[in-house]
């Protein structure tokens, strides 16, 4: 599927295996969490264009090249999309926070929202939607499609865990947009939870139930 990257790295795949285990507690998922970030934000982020600019040297000048004036936004599906947050800021620390604030209705699975808040200037950003998982791709959907109401343009999407039923219907909504997803698992049960999957990202993040 052209604008879907499967990330294929051992150290994302063992991570993610470390992510399944039920044994795994609420701190060290957490920085499990932020650290397959860091590396999915590195993969995401191989086509941010540079330019040259010159810099002096102890030795000499020369021209040297750095990430363009691109304005960088991260939008992370609230709750567990906060997990990854963090992680991408390493990368680009003077990226805008957007937040956009999504539930599944427990009975229909679709996505009902509760906040949502976008930096200014988003037409002008590579926004940069963060969620660990992508189920029915009810809540990426709406995310994306807010995103582009407001007038973003350039958006890509990364999810840790992806079911083939969301991935799909997330690429036939918005084809344009860059989807990048940890590891494609085998589909969803009757509750709408990926299999084999990590259980419920926002309560292992945060220690709820
Ligand atoms: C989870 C997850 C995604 C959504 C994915 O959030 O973090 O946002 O489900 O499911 P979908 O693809 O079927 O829409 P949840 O609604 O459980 O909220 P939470 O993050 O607050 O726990
Ligand atoms: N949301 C989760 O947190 N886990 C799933 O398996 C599906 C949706």
């Amino acid at each position: 599927m052209e604008n879907v990257f499967m990330m294929d790295h051992p150290l994302i795949q063992h991570k993610i295996s470390m992510l399944r285990d039920y044994q795994t507690g609420t701190n060290e998922f957490r920085k499990l969490v932020e650290e397959i970030a860091v590396l999915m934000g590195y993969e995401a982020f191989r086509d941010l264009p540079l330019r040259e600019v010159e810099v002096r040297t102890p030795i000499e000048s020369c021209r040297t090249p750095m990430i363009s004036g691109k304005k960088l936004a991260v939008v992370p599906i609230l709750r567990a999309g906060l997990g990854m947050v963090s992680g991408i800021l390493t990368l680009v620390p003077s990226a805008k926070v957007g937040h956009i604030g999504l539930y599944r209705d427990p009975v229909t699975h679709e996505p009902k929202e509760y906040y949502c808040k976008l930096p200014e200037f988003i037409e002008q950003r590579v926004v940069t939607v963060v969620d660990p998982m992508l189920a029915t791709g009810g809540s990426a959907e709406a995310a994306v499609n807010f995103i582009k109401e407001k007038g973003g343009k350039q958006i890509k999407f990364l999810c840790i865990i992806a079911a083939p039923e969301g991935l799909e219907r997330l690429h036939r909504a918005h084809p344009d947009i860059q989807i990048y997803c940890g590891h494609l698992d085998r589909g969803l049960d009757e509750n709408a939870y990926i299999c084999p999957g990590l259980g419920d990202a926002g309560d292992r993040i945060f220690g709820t139930k």
